[in-house]
């Protein structure tokens, strides 16, 4: 057997996963252990161009123990939830046959084989911009491909599930919806796909990394102390999610902007009301986060009808889904109005991603910012006021593709002759 012969063979699969951001949220849990939510949610999954997680894993008869690589530094594997993970994919691993370098692994042989982890974002993780989703999703996934795990993606969601909840919806790309589900094992706690990412093509999104030196609440333990303290999350699980579930579902098959952004603005702000309904009351979002929803309601206002939806998550951040690529673009320019970089900033650095939604915004350098005139609306509201260095900066992006193999080996994360991070 080949997993005992000492031999110097290192197998390795390399993956590359998208983050997701929920317009509907999951805030809260009914089962910490297996990690299941009190509600369905739904995401829009975000083009790993401009933010995903890429993973390499390897096996090999040499790996004394399992290990793991975050972002440049050893971590701790000895976490619940990873434990989770590679116990259920170990139990779902077979056969794998690779006759050319003579390497045979059984499906026995996965239990006593070690694994190697590397794992990088191409965000910063300080950024708070959902890692764990992807970070957990691709752990997953390249784990699954490596041990030639034959489950759907939606058992793998399950998997991924149970290493952060939110990750489940990193597996598909485009418009994801999280089941609950009603199983007490969680076996129907999985992620399904409403709509690829080609399906709404017009969405662009644009990210405020918003400056902040407050260190935040953790996900898993704020919805723990919502679940232990609030009586509106009672009413948001059971009446109020639901329909705008059905709503959501509907408002993305049929490409219908303004139900997609009422939903998305109420969901987000409700979510955050659930939040101050907590004991100890949790803050995400800082005067900032309340300036930019600001700007975007009093603009979706004046024109009669929303041009831009907001969403933010466990933190100040803003994530702005436009309804197409000129509002995207009249988007950027006010919030370079309202929020100017720093005068010793580098615009390229400013504005990520996408940067085609710069030059359609007609900036093209730090003085096109400065020269930018107040919109109509904020005007009328005597709102000139400029807020310089309040956002760290922007990522234009839009809706993206799920999960993919990185078959080039030169894009592998792992030194195919150690198995150590290159
Ligand atoms: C606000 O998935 O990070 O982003 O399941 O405890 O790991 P755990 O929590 P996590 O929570 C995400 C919460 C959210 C909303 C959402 O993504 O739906």
């Amino acid at each position: 057997m080949a997993a005992e012969s000492g031999e110097k063979w290192v197998l390795s699969v390399t993956a590359q996963t998208p983050t997701n951001i929920a317009v509907i949220k999951y805030w809260g849990k009914r089962d910490e252990e297996l990690i299941l939510p009190i509600n369905d949610s739904i995401s829009v999954t975000l083009d790993p161009g401009h933010l995903c997680t890429t993973t390499s894993v390897a096996v090999s008869p040499s790996f004394t123990h399992d290990r793991i690589w975050l972002n440049g530094k050893e971590v701790s594997l000895s976490g619940g939830r990873f434990q989770n993970c590679l116990r259920e994919l170990r139990s779902r691993a077979t056969d794998f046959e690779d006759e050319k370098r003579g390497i045979k692994i059984t499906k026995k042989d996965w239990e006593k084989l070690r694994v190697h982890i590397v794992s990088y974002n191409n965000f910063p993780t300080a950024a708070g911009l959902a890692s764990s989703a992807a970070g957990l999703a691709c752990l997953v996934f390249s784990l699954a491909k490596l041990m030639n795990v034959k489950e759907d993606y939606s058992k793998l969601s399950a998997i991924a599930r149970q290493g952060s909840g939110s990750a489940c919806r990193s597996l598909y790309g485009g418009f994801v919806k999280w089941i609950m589900g009603k199983e007490d094992n969680g076996s129907d706690s999985i992620a399904v796909q409403l709509a690829d990412e080609k399906h709404w093509d017009d969405l662009v999104i644009i990210i405020a990394v918003v400056s902040s030196k407050q260190k935040e609440t953790s996900s898993t333990s704020g919805m723990r102390d919502t679940v232990e303290t609030s009586a509106l999350i009672k009413h948001r699980a059971k009446e109020v999610v639901p329909k705008r579930i059905k709503e959501m579902e509907e408002a993305i098959a049929k490409r219908d902007f303004p139900s997609f952004a009422r939903l998305a603005c109420a969901d987000s702000n409700q979510f955050h009301a659930v939040c101050l309904d907590t004991l100890p009351p949790i803050f995400y979002m800082n005067d900032t986060s309340h300036r930019i929803i600001s700007c975007v309601e009093k603009w979706n206002r004046h024109e009669g009808s929303p041009q831009v939806a907001y969403t933010f998550d466990a933190g100040p951040n803003a994530v702005l889904i436009s309804k197409d690529r000129k509002t995207a673009t009249l988007l950027l320019q006010r919030l370079l109005f309202q929020f100017p970089p720093q005068s010793d900033a580098d615009l390229n650095s400013y504005v990520i991603g996408d940067k085609t939604v710069l030059k359609d915004a007609g900036i093209e350098d730090l003085k096109d910012i400065e020269a930018l005139a107040p919109s109509p609306e904020i005007k009328e509201n005597a709102l000139t006021q400029r807020y310089r260095g309040d956002v760290s900066y922007f990522i234009c992006t839009r809706p993206g593709r799920g999960p993919v193999v990185l078959a080039d080996e030169s894009q592998s994360l792992i030194n195919p002759e150690t198995g150590l991070p290159k």
